[in-house]
Parts: structure tokens; sequence; C-alpha cells
């Protein structure tokens, strides 16, 4: 399948490289083809990865992954077209967060969320909500920490949760461990997370952790 990666940082990287590693085809996205990130993670991940601008990439996905800083994605997404997202599942790891406060916090109100945003932005789009509750390093290599812990996902399309649930087992996750949260406005629960999980950090000493739900059946 083709992936079109939105983000060179560390998480479009990790999962760049995770879904060539599983057999896909990846064009990753910047805000200018040429980005020394991606020109640099496409050389290492090999034929089956290139590089281009956000529409460049988005025009290539099958399915689109929204790996951009999540105060920016907006802005990202509008420059990958809406007509390049129409009808895709987008998988939404982005956390809104504001870069100058330490620890760092959320811009959008908790009545609102970022993935919400993004469907309302883009309504032809299968937004699925995922990953954004884990480090990078944690998403693409879950069976790297001990035992059993969980991942979430939400969106309205429950063909498109089904899609991404499958790419997340293709990643090591077990399918018991895929929690659907349910529509997208769950996405405001996942992206609140991330204060305890900043916090969790701290008190850890390590990004490479996850939280495991364990209710009484
Ligand atoms: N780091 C993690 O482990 C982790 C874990 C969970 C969730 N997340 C979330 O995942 C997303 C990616 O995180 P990251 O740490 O890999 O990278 P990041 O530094 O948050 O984002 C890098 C990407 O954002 C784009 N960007 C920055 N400013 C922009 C603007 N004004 N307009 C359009 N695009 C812009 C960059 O474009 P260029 O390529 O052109 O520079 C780059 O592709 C974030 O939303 C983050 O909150 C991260």
């Amino acid at each position: 399948m083709r992936f079109g990666v939105l983000g060179t940082g560390s998480v479009g990287r990790a999962i760049g490289g995770k879904l060539v590693e599983v057999g896909h085809e990846v064009k990753m996205g910047s805000r200018s083809a040429g980005n020394e990130n991606a020109v640099a993670w496409a050389a290492e991940a090999g034929d089956a990865a290139s590089e281009g601008s956000f529409a460049d990439a988005a025009a290539f996905g099958e399915v689109v992954v929204n790996a951009t800083a999540g105060q920016r994605s907006l802005e990202a997404l509008e420059a990958a077209g809406a007509e390049n997202l129409a009808g895709k599942v987008l998988v939404d790891i982005g956390n809104a967060i504001d870069p100058n406060e330490r620890p760092p916090a959320l811009i959008i109100p908790g009545n609102d969320s970022l993935g919400e945003q993004i469907q309302r932005a883009f309504p032809e789009a299968r937004v699925v909500k995922t990953l954004n509750t884990v480090n990078n390093s944690v998403m693409v290599d879950p069976r790297g920490l001990p035992g059993s812990h969980n991942v979430f996902v939400c969106g309205n399309d429950e063909e498109a949760k089904a899609e991404v649930a499958a790419m997340l087992e293709s990643f090591g996750w077990a399918g018991e461990e895929i929690i659907d949260l349910g529509d997208i406005s769950s996405a405001r629960g996942t992206e609140q997370y991330v204060g305890l999980w900043v916090r969790l950090m701290g008190a850890l000493g390590t990004a490479e952790f996850n939280i495991r739900i364990t209710p009484n059946d």
C-alpha cells in the first residue's frame, strides 16, 4: 500500500520507517521538497521511501498520516490539499501544544480537540486519531516494553478505524490492546492525556513507558 506521511520530525521518521519495514511504499512530506531530515530518512529507508512537499506526499498516499506539529497541523493539511485527502483514511497523531510553555500545555480547550478540528476542516477525509498517547519509539515497537499495554483509536468511520487497527497490529500492537473509544470527539480524551504523560515522563525519567487499562471483568 502507498502511505503519505506528513511530518519530518521524530514521529514522521519513526512511522515512515516502520511502514517501509512492514512492506509499504512511503512518501514523507514537508513544507518544501528536499527537507534535510526527509532526504536523509529516505536515503536510509531504501527504495520504497521517497520525499516531497506535503501535497506530493498526500497525493501519493492511499492512506495519509498527520505527524506535523499539532499547533500547525491545520496549515500543514491545507498545504497538503483537501483534494488529496478526500475519501482517504487520515491517521492523526498530532498533539496541539504551546511550544513556549513548560511543561507543555495544550492550546485547544477541553470542549474541542485537534482531531475534531481536522475532521471539521476536511469533512471528506476519514480521520482516525491514534498513537498520540505514546512516545514515537513505543508507537512502532510496542513489544519493546514489557507486558501488555494499550493504545487508543477514535473516529467517525468504522472501516477507517479497522484499517488503522490493522496498521497498528502490523507494528506489533495486539488486537486486544487496541481500545476503540468511539467517534472523533474522543480525541479530547487522548489529547488531554498529554498533561499526565509529561508528568509521568518527569517522574519516571524516561519517555519509553505506557499505560495498561485493567477493567474489572
Ligand atoms: N515526539 C513524539 O514522540 C510524539 C508523541 C506523541 C505525539 N506527538 C505529536 O506528533 C506530532 C509530530 O511530532 P514530532 O515531534 O515528530 O515533530 P514536530 O516538531 O512536532 O513537527 C514537525 C513537523 O511539523 C511541521 N511544521 C512545523 N511548523 C509548521 C508550520 N508553520 N506549518 C506547517 N507545518 C509545520 C514541520 O514541517 P517541516 O518538515 O517543513 O519542517 C515538520 O514536518 C506532533 O503533533 C506531536 O505533538 C509526538
